[in-house]
């Protein structure tokens, strides 16, 4: 099996890099390589790739500066995505595009799942949903698996920036109005290479939008606490993790309240479910390693 895989080195990317090298050969250029700013390029890097499969792991991902610069944003999640699915429909590969809990408004009281009717608040969210509905629309062999507060050992994410800031400071804020599955990069690369497995020997064709989370749902400020606890121990003071509601920390692009997403049509078709975030949380820690050990 040809992989064509972008983003290879953003947080998904590089632990798809890892999961799906198994199942065949994974071409994977980096920016330089393959600018999706530039959809000629796009293009041609398809069709010499020749891929049987097509995994988008590329995306412009700065939630609060895309307000200011929403044509950057819609360029690379919105406009490549046209391109890239419909090369990939040219090219009789399955197409593979990760989607964001950031599509909804999070006013629903439960889980969203994957009929609800998005509605983002803020212009990240439309660039996705745009993604999203491109993806569609080229009518090729897709998988859309929409995931949520994603993490991984390296990159700039929530835990290495809490992790810092407990080191350094040992007192942080953090929003506790916000609920949502943080979820690792590891397990949803993990997923995505069941999933691939399980859609190259299915009988039918399982096209289609999946949740794509980690089990379980905390808020930002439940997950900062876990990562205290891990940080706790051999901390030389104890660390403290301060709940704040969303109003006191002010941000350019709003947040959706719930973030929460249904897995169960995930489970229900491929007979995948990711672990618990705790988990996910822990076996990130065992990636940190080394690396983890504490400054003088
Ligand atoms: N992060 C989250 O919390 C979150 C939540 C829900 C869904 N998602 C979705 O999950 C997917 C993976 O996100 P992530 O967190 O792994 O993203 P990330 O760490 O920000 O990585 C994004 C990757 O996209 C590449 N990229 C950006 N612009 C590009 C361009 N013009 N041409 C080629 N490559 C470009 C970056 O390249 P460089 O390495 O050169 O910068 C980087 O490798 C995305 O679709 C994202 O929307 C993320």
């Amino acid at each position: 099996m040809r992989i064509l895989l972008t983003g290879k080195n953003g947080q998904l990317g590089w632990e798809l890099g890892r999961a799906l090298s198994p199942l065949g050969e994974v071409n994977a250029p980096d920016r330089a390589g393959l600018d999706l700013a530039d959809t000629e390029r796009i293009v041609s890097a398809v069709r010499s790739a020749r891929p049987d499969v097509v995994v988008n792991a590329a995306a412009y991902t700065a939630v609060d500066q895309a307000e200011s610069e929403p044509d950057a944003a819609f360029a690379i999640n919105a406009r490549a995505v046209v391109v890239l699915a419909e090369e990939a429909r040219r090219a009789g590969a399955l197409f593979i595009q990760y989607s964001t809990d950031y599509v909804f408004d999070g006013t629903k009281e439960g889980p969203y799942v994957e009929d609800d009717i998005p509605n983002p608040l803020n212009v990240y969210g439309r660039s996705k949903l745009a993604g999203d509905l491109a993806v569609r629309s080229a009518g090729g062999p897709h998988i859309i698996l929409r995931t949520s507060w994603l993490y991984a050992a390296r990159g700039e994410n929530f835990l290495l920036t809490m992790r810092r800031l407990l080191r350094e400071k040992g007192t942080v804020r953090v929003v506790s109005d916000q609920i949502g599955a943080p979820t690792s990069a590891g397990a949803l690369a993990d997923a995505t290479a069941e999933v691939l497995r399980r859609f190259s020997s299915a009988p039918r064709n399982l096209s289609g939008t999946y949740h794509a989370t980690a089990d379980g749902s905390t808020s930002w400020h439940g997950f900062a606490s876990e990562i205290a606890r891990f940080e706790q121990a051999g901390a030389p003071r104890p660390l403290h993790v301060v709940p704040i509601p969303s109003i006191d920390y002010p941000a350019p692009a709003p947040r959706p309240k719930n973030s929460r997403l249904s897995n169960e049509k995930l489970l229900r078709t491929f007979g995948v479910k990711l672990p618990p975030w705790q988990a996910c949380l822990e076996a990130c820690y065992a990636q940190l390693g080394s690396s983890s050990q504490r400054p003088d």
